[in-house]
């Protein structure tokens, strides 16, 4: 059976771990912290079992045999030793992902090991370079929450070899993730670029006195967001005209007049979060109990539309 190794049980950790399982991989999952580690099977287990329950639980295996595939142990040669893939899931700290690589280069002992990242905003070239086993790393950076949110955005270094990319993307679609593959590295990768380009003018519009904060929200969720989970930007500039020709035909002129408006970077300051914190308040309190409410709906609703997007694509 083919193993996996995961470094680092935290959040992400835990997904991975799971996601494998339910692909029928062997997981050894590793931690520095012996604490956490126990803590983290205990997690999985149960989440497993809910999630069985519930109807919900990935692939074909059951909790008890996806619980089985999942072992700890406190000993990092025993995490990469023979996997085929190890998946780095430590606090975003350079220096520590680092020292940690070089571990894993150390202990690897197999040319065909992928050994992958899950920093959601370190590049290749600051992680990687210099690592005797640098051909054989890559970064597969999850969408959180992995299991309901498949894509997964794959970065390889200047000198990841070809096979490394193929094997992550292959693995990454095998175990039902969407993998995107950036052609060269840049800073933010891809996702948190779109995002950022949002935020940014979401952030104005409430700021200069436009929208309030409810509002800016529900153009996205009524609005542009009905679409996003269908088609993206590009296809939705295709379908809004006879093809893209004719719609930029139409409409190139006004997005750039509109665009040429946009302003700097929004600073962020204390004052504009303090404005933006007390408006989203009023919609969901930052209190513990009024956070772990609304992530719960935020779940159920992306596991609802999961299963629509299941649906649309075998009709
Ligand atoms: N949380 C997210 O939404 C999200 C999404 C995508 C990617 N990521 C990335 O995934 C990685 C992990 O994030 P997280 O949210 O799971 O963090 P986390 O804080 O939940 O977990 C990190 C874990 O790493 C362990 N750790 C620390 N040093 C270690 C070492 N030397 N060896 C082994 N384990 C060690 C800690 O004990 C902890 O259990 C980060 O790089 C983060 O940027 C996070």
């Amino acid at each position: 059976m083919k193993k996996i190794g995961i470094v680092g049980s935290g959040l992400i950790g835990r997904s991975w771990a799971m996601l494998f399982a339910a692909g029928g991989y062997k997981v050894v999952m590793y931690d520095i912290d012996k604490n956490a580690l126990e803590r983290a099977y205990k997690i999985i287990e149960e989440q497993l079992y809910d999630t069985e329950k519930d109807g919900l639980l990935r692939g074909s295996l059951s909790a008890k045999e996806q619980s089985a595939l999942i072992s700890i142990t406190s000993d990092l040669p025993e995490v990469v030793t023979d996997a085929v893939h190890v998946q780095e899931c430590v606090f975003e700290d350079v220096e520590l992902k680092k020292k940690v690589f070089r571990d894993i280069s150390d202990y690897c002992n197999n040319d065909q090991t992928v050994l992958c990242s899950s920093t959601s905003c370190i590049m290749p070239s600051k992680l990687f370079t210099g690592l005797k086993r640098v051909s054989q790393c890559i970064i597969a950076h999850p969408c959180n929450p992995p299991s309901l949110c498949p894509l997964t955005e794959i970065v390889p270094h200047p000198e990841t070899s070809a096979g490394v990319i193929e094997r992550t993307r292959n693995l990454m679609a095998e175990i039902g993730q969407t993998p995107i593959t950036l052609k060269k590295e840049i800073d933010g990768f891809a996702l948190n670029r779109i995002q950022y380009s949002i935020i940014n003018e979401c952030w104005r519009l409430v700021l200069d006195g436009y929208l309030s904060v409810e509002d800016v929200d529900k153009a996205m969720t009524d609005g542009i967001g009905m679409r996003y989970a269908f088609i993206g930007p590009f296809e939705t500039c295709h379908l809004n005209a006879e093809g893209t020709t004719q719609y930029m035909e139409k409409y190139a002129e006004g997005i750039q007049r509109v665009s040429s408006t946009f302003g700097a970077v929004p600073d962020f300051d204390d004052n504009s979060v303090a404005e933006i914190n007390k408006q989203m308040c009023k919609m969901v309190p930052d209190t513990r109990e009024g956070l772990e409410a609304r992530r719960k709906w935020r779940d159920n609703c992306l596991l609802e539309l999961a299963k629509v997007k299941a649906k649309v694509k075998t009709d």
